[in-house]
């Protein structure tokens, strides 16, 4: 039997890591924000802001906020959404299954803790590899947000309704 032996851990995101978190942000992603857009979500959704560290050093992250707004999956529902802000992975890191490990534990979070019945993210239409993983994970592409992002590329919104594993 070959047991694979995981190096990361998932945490709850912590004050103290956030200088970190900002960081591997702005090397990871386009969409950056004030030190202050961290903090609210942290403190307002701690059991949604999750890291990842390997020896003791964060090396991922991934952020989220509780809205209300219409179902994506029931017409004119109102319902608790969780929104998966941003998630990223140092590229040294990635393909190890941290980024999966992210997503599932925010969203039981979001669920357990907050009670979310769908969640959803917008991605750039151009990013398979994130594309690949929320699809993996049951996210459907619900509609196109053209120009969405500041360079003029669309974006897809993509959502999950919670069901029985989360
Ligand atoms: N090419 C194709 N598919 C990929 C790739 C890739 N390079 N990387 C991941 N995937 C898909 C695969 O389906 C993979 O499953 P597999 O390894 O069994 O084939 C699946 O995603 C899960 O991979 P993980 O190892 O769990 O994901 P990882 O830890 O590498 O993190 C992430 C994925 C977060 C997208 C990472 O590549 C990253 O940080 N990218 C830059 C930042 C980014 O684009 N973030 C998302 C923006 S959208 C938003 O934040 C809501
Ligand atoms: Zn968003």
């Amino acid at each position: 039997m070959v047991v694979v032996e995981r190096d990361f851990v998932i945490d709850e995101c912590s004050m103290e890591d956030l200088d970190r978190v900002i960081e591997i942000n702005r090397l990871c992603l386009p969409e950056n924000y004030p030190r202050y857009f961290f903090e609210d979500l942290l403190l307002r959704f701690p059991k949604a802001f999750l890291v990842a560290r390997v020896d003791g050093e964060v090396v991922a992250y991934v952020m989220c906020r509780i809205e209300l707004g219409f179902s994506d999956f029931s017409f004119m529902k109102i319902v608790k959404k969780g929104h998966i802000v941003s998630i990223a992975v140092l590229p040294e890191h990635r393909r190890k299954g941290i980024g999966t490990e992210l997503m599932i534990k925010c969203m039981e979070n979001m669920k357990k803790f907050y009670g979310a019945q769908e969640y959803y993210l917008e991605v750039r239409v151009t990013n398979v590899s994130a594309i690949n993983l929320y699809k993996k994970l049951g996210f459907k592409v619900v509609r196109v947000l053209p120009r969405y992002y500041r360079d003029g590329c669309d974006a897809f919104q993509m959502a999950k309704k919670v069901d029985k594993n989360g």
